[in-house]
């Protein structure tokens, strides 16, 4: 997958979706794309961070991972995004870092991107569905392509069986309840493989 520019873009309260993330760098560097992982930037005020000890802690501890830009879009071929849901829907701060991308949607450089998403809720049928669709819409408006897991792996039944994209329900101990690793990384490979054919 020699030439393929992978953009690993995530938002994480608490840590799941970083993790995700850093799985989603492994696959894309173990399929030979070149990649990035850049966090959607935090909007939330000071307080509301420091008044969840785990928010705090997952904020001070990637502080050094590099906030997304329009350069991460344009620069890739494949992006991985992968956010929590909030009310069923995608958070504001990936929302936000979406609505900034008008410029580059004008200039038609959001498509043909081979793009595809991962979710986390606390229940497993909190919104992890509505929220992958939802943020699929706005791929469709980018004209990019989406990469749907669908059912091509064995990995995905164990890891819950979302075939619009992996998703994972946090535990109230904070942790994954589904072994959503491998599902992870077949979604990464397999959207890698789709950038490199849309390339060549
Ligand atoms: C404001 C807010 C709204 C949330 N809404 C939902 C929801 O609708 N359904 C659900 O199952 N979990 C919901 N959650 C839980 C988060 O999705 C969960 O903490 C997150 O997936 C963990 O990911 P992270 O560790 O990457 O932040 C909500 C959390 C917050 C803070």
């Amino acid at each position: 997958m020699a030439n393929v520019k992978l953009a690993v873009i995530y938002y994480s309260s608490t840590g799941t979706n970083y993790q995700m993330a850093k799985w989603a760098e492994e696959a894309g560097k173990e399929a030979g794309a070149d990649v990035r992982v850049v966090k959607a930037p935090e909007l939330a005020p000071e307080a509301a961070i420091a008044s969840n000890p785990a928010w705090k802690e997952h904020y001070e501890a990637t502080k050094d991972v590099p906030e997304a830009t329009s350069d991460d879009i344009e620069w890739a071929d494949a992006i991985i995004f992968s956010m929590p849901t909030r009310f069923g829907n995608v958070p504001s701060q990936m929302k936000q870092y979406i609505d900034s991308q008008g410029g580059l949607w004008a200039t038609g450089k959001t498509v043909n991107k081979a793009v595809s998403v991962m979710v986390s809720a606390s229940n497993a049928h909190g919104g992890q569905e509505a929220t992958a669709l939802s943020f699929y819409t706005t791929m469709m408006h980018w004209g990019a392509i989406i990469v749907a897991p669908g059912y091509t792996d064995e990995s995905i039944a164990p890891a819950g069986g979302n075939p619009y994209g992996t998703s994972v329900t946090q535990g109230q101990d904070g942790k994954m309840v589904e072994n959503v690793e491998p599902a992870v990384k077949h979604q990464v490979k397999r959207t890698v493989e789709v950038a490199a054919k849309l390339n060549s």
